[in-house]
């Protein structure tokens, strides 16, 4: 592996890359719908559920597509502090749905307090938030807005992005209350890009049969009908899912509780050398993502000339993103990152930064 650290696509280890080469099945047929099953099944340990779980060939945004398509019958409440928070909102907006924005400074916590004044007294079929937005590297305390939002609109479904998340920090569908948890391949899972996986409640799987015009591709109706038979609707995207079906037992193999410990170790190690050099921590303490670090520039440093250096010693770091790019740079901690990784790309920093 050539390390990279930046959030997605990662590292994807031999083994996990290697799955790819078998051979094809009709997907139709006996031998490929148990493997369906299977990664269906081992892949609901993932998002803390007995719910459902599918498995789509898309990216992240696909499935953001699929929540406001099925969820919303009219009107959708997005919740935006951060790059992807703000897709969301376009993507419920360009589905014609009827969309209201709640822009939250992108260096502050999305709050179970905003959540419930928002939601008080109206009638929102569905809001949408971000778990661990890429983009300022700050996590959303997704199980207190649950919680608000239960309390304050009992009605509204709770659907989270956690693209940059699942698998590397904690998210707790059941227990916390979610209707749809989706996250895709390229980041803490550590698989090539272009499988996404949806976890969906039946209360959630119930309003998609009221909602008129949800498409063909992400008709969660078409999706169960065919899941019901281990299977999907189109084609899947089997290579990538035989590379789950090996990279879930090692992440099982490794423990969730033990890859999220790992994880925190990783983001601790690198906001502990961020602060001492001097750089600063964009996301504010408590709300620190445990894949991904952005970085404030307040050296001045060039990131482009930063990397140059970086890879040739096979190592790369992100810039920042959006409205961000040139004040932040981003370090990611995601997926295969191991300590002794981090160790490296911050020595080969501190050469840089002298
Ligand atoms: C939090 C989050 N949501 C959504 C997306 C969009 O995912 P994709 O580019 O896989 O469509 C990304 C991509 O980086 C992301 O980080």
């Amino acid at each position: 592996m050539s390390p990279m650290f930046v959030p997605g696509p990662v590292d994807v280890a031999p083994e996990v890359l290697a799955a790819q080469n078998q051979a094809m099945l009709p997907h139709r047929s006996q031998e490929f719908e148990e493997i369906f099953r299977r990664v269906s099944e081992k892949s609901q340990q993932l998002f803390f559920t007995r719910e459902r779980v599918y498995l789509t060939a898309c990216s992240g945004s696909g499935l953001q597509e699929a929540a406001v398509r099925n969820l919303a019958n009219r009107r959708v409440l997005s919740f935006i502090n951060g790059a992807f928070g703000n897709r969301w909102y376009d993507v419920a907006l360009t589905n014609g749905k009827y969309v209201d924005k709640f822009d939250v400074p992108w260096n502050q916590p999305v709050t179970p307090e905003a959540i419930f004044e928002a939601l008080k007294g109206d009638s929102y079929d569905l809001l949408t938030v971000v778990h661990n937005e890429t983009s300022t590297s700050l996590q959303n305390p997704i199980k207190e807005i649950a919680e608000a939002a239960r309390s304050a609109s009992p009605d509204t479904l709770i659907a989270v992005d956690a693209v940059s998340s699942l698998g590397g920090a904690r998210i707790e569908m059941d227990a916390w209350g979610l209707d749809l948890v989706l996250t895709s391949s390229q980041k803490c899972l550590a698989l090539p890009p272009g499988l996404s996986l949806m976890a969906v409640s039946e209360r959630a799987l119930q309003r998609a049969q009221d909602v008129p015009d949800r498409g063909w591709y992400f008709d969660l109706l078409r999706l169960e009908k065919h899941r019901l038979k281990d299977s999907s609707p189109s084609t899947p995207a089997m290579s990538l899912i035989y590379a789950l079906d090996v990279q879930l037992d090692r992440i099982l193999l490794e423990g969730l509780e033990n890859r999220f410990a790992r994880h925190s170790a990783l983001a601790k190690s690198v906001q502990s050398w961020t602060l001492e050099r001097g750089l600063g921590l964009y996301a504010p303490e408590g709300y620190r993502s445990q894949t991904v670090t952005a970085v404030e520039n307040l050296l001045d440093l060039n990131i482009t000339e930063l990397n140059a250096c970086l890879m040739e010693q096979d190592m790369r770091i992100a810039s920042g993103y959006g409205q961000l790019k040139g004040k932040t740079f981003r370090i990611a901690h995601m997926g295969e990152t191991q300590l002794a990784d981090i160790e490296r790309l911050l020595t080969a920093l501190d050469a840089q930064i002298g």
